[in-house]
C-alpha cells in the first residue's frame, strides 16, 4: 500500500523550521484545479479529499497536534445545487474511505461549524467519526463543515445571552475568555499558522476569533497540488516570523533595557 511505503521512506526532519501546535489549512482551488485538465469541478473536489489525507499523514509525521481544515463554509451553499450535492457525497465517502487509514495514523476525527443545522445522516457521519475515533492519541483532525467564522461568534453569544437571561451571569461578565468558553470547540488552541492555497489573500470567514494572531502564508498552488514540500516550505518561512502579539520583539525590549 503506497500510504504505509511512503510513510517508512519519508524522514520529518524538523531542522530549521517550526511546527506549529496548531494549524489551519484553508482547502481552496480545487475547481481551478479542475478546469485546468478540462475536468468536471467535481473531480477537484475528489482530488482535494484524497490530498487531505496526505496532508493528514504529514502533519501528524511533523508532530501537528490540532489541523483544522476549512471543507465547506455557510456561504458555500449558494453553490449550485447540483455541486453542493457532490460535496455532501463525497465528504461521506471520505470518512468511509479514510477512517481505516486515519485510524492507523493514531487520528482523531472531530468537527466545527453548525453541525446541528445538516441533514440527519450528515449528522450522523459527523456524531459517529467522533466517536469512533476519539481514543486516537496522535493528532486531532478538525473539520470545519458548515462553518462560518461570524456564525461561531454568534454562536457564542447567544450561549450567552442564555445564560444572562437564565440569571446565571452578569453582562458583566461577558468577556473576551468567556466568549472563547463558548466557541464550538474552546479546547482547541487558536491557530499559530494558517496556510491558504490558490492564492486568495483573504480569509473567508475562516476561524476569525480565533485567527486574530495567526500567521498567515498563502501560496499559488491549488489545494489538490499542495503537498508535503510547500507544507515543509510553509513551516520554515514560519520559523522566520516574528510574533509580536502587539508587544516587542525580544530583540528590541533588550535594547530598550540597555537604554533606560
Ligand atoms: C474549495 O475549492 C472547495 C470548497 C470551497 C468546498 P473551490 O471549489 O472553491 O475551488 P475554486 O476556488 O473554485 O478553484
Ligand atoms: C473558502 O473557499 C471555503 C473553503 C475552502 C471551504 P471559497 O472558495 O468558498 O472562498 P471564496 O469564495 O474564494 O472567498
Ligand atoms: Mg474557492
Amino acid at each position: 500500500m503506497a500510504f504505509k511505503a511512503d510513510k517508512l521512506t519519508k524522514t520529518y526532519d524538523t531542522a530549521g523550521l517550526k511546527v506549529p501546535v496548531s494549524l489551519g489549512v484553508i482547502m481552496d482551488g480545487n475547481g481551478r484545479w479542475a478546469k485546468k485538465r478540462l475536468l468536471p469541478r467535481s473531480a477537484g473536489h475528489r482530488a482535494g479529499a484524497e490530498n487531505l489525507k496526505e496532508l493528514c499523514r504529514n502533519c501528524g509525521n511533523y508532530g501537528v497536534k490540532y489541523l483544522t481544515v476549512y471543507a465547506f463554509s455557510t456561504e458555500n451553499w449558494s453553490r449550485p445545487e447540483k455541486e453542493v450535492s457532490q460535496l455532501m457525497k463525497l465528504f461521506v465517502e471520505f470518512f468511509d474511505k479514510y477512517d481505516p487509514e486515519l485510524a492507523e495514523e493514531g487520528i482523531r476525527v472531530r468537527f466545527t461549524g453548525d453541525i446541528d443545522s445538516l441533514p440527519e445522516d450528515l449528522r450522523r457521519v459527523c456524531r459517529e467519526g467522533e466517536e469512533r475515533s476519539k481514543d486516537r492519541p496522535k493528532m486531532q483532525l478538525i473539520v470545519a463543515f458548515n462553518y462560518g467564522g461570524r456564525r461561531e461568534i454568534t454562536y457564542a453569544a447567544q450561549r450567552l445571552a442564555e445564560q444572562v437571561r437564565r440569571g446565571e451571569i452578569d453582562p458583566s461578565d461577558i468577556t473576551e475568555d468567556s466568549l472563547s468558553a463558548n466557541m464550538y470547540l474552546p479546547d482547541v488552541p487558536d491557530p499559530e499558522l494558517i496556510i491558504r492555497p490558490s492564492g486568495e489573500m483573504r480569509l473567508s470567514n475562516f476561524l476569525l476569533w480565533e485567527s486574530a494572531y495567526s500567521e498567515l502564508w498563502v501560496s499559488d498552488t491549488l489545494w489538490p497540488d499542495f503537498g508535503y514540500e510547500e507544507l515543509t516550505q510553509a513551516f520554515r518561512d514560519y520559523a522566520k516570523r516574528d510574533r509580536r502579539f502587539g508587544g516587542l520583539s525580544a530583540k528590541d525590549s533588550d535594547e530598550g533595557d540597555k537604554q533606560s
